[in-house]
């Protein structure tokens, strides 16, 4: 803190190098502060809903959230990397489903946030909360690259089953109507669409 209020004054007064500054327009840079809501804390909002409620759907959200946020980034992953006979079909469909859990993502970490929670955000901190397996760093097959994914939404649409129940028994129907509608429906339905892929069918000659 020392340093920086040294920094700024040293920027008010202006540099060695003695050219006129403007000081009221020099943008006070490179600044750091005390955090002013710990992660895992919660603020009141007048919700109608009690505290104890909102903190269990909060942390509920988060762990979907973190979990979403890494199933996001394994379908950028694959669109980028997929290979074979398939590469433009599921090039386009990883994408889509991408864009569609990138979407998830928002409502659910705005949830967080109108809960008067703090929602899961950078890597580091999604990569020390998130209960989906680890990717190799290189390339996979595409029944691997498929399973995986297929592994990453069981696992979400199991945790958000789960917070249906908790958050239906809490009375926080808007965050059961989230999860139901949105987070529920989306995932159900890209399970299918990757689930086709792998169905062994002949693609000429019937049998
Ligand atoms: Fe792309």
């Amino acid at each position: 803190m020392a340093v920086q209020r040294k920094q700024q004054r040293k920027q008010r007064r202006g540099g060695k190098e003695g050219g006129a500054r403007a000081l009221e327009a020099q943008p006070l840079l490179r600044q750091r502060g005390k955090e002013i809501q710990p992660f895992g804390t919660v603020v009141d909002y007048p919700l109608a809903l009690a505290a104890k409620s909102r903190a269990e759907s909060i942390r509920a959200l988060n762990q979907i959230l973190s979990d979403t946020l890494v199933l996001r980034d394994m379908y950028k992953k694959h669109h980028w990397q997929v290979s074979g006979a398939t590469f433009f079909q599921l090039h386009l469909l990883f994408d889509k489903h991408f864009k569609e859990q990138a979407a998830l993502i928002d409502m659910l970490a705005e949830r967080v946030q109108m809960l008067g929670g703090v929602a899961i955000a950078m890597a580091h901190d999604v990569a020390e909360m998130t209960r989906i397996e680890r990717a190799p760093r290189g390339r996979e097959q595409v029944p691997a690259q498929l399973s995986r994914l297929l592994d990453a939404h069981e696992l979400i649409l199991a945790e958000a089953r789960e917070a249906v129940k908790l958050t239906s028994e809490n009375r926080d129907d808007g965050t059961a109507d989230l999860l139901m509608s949105d987070v529920l429906r989306t995932n159900e339905m890209q399970v299918w669409f990757l689930s086709e892929h792998l169905v062994d069918t002949p693609l000429v000659r019937a049998t």
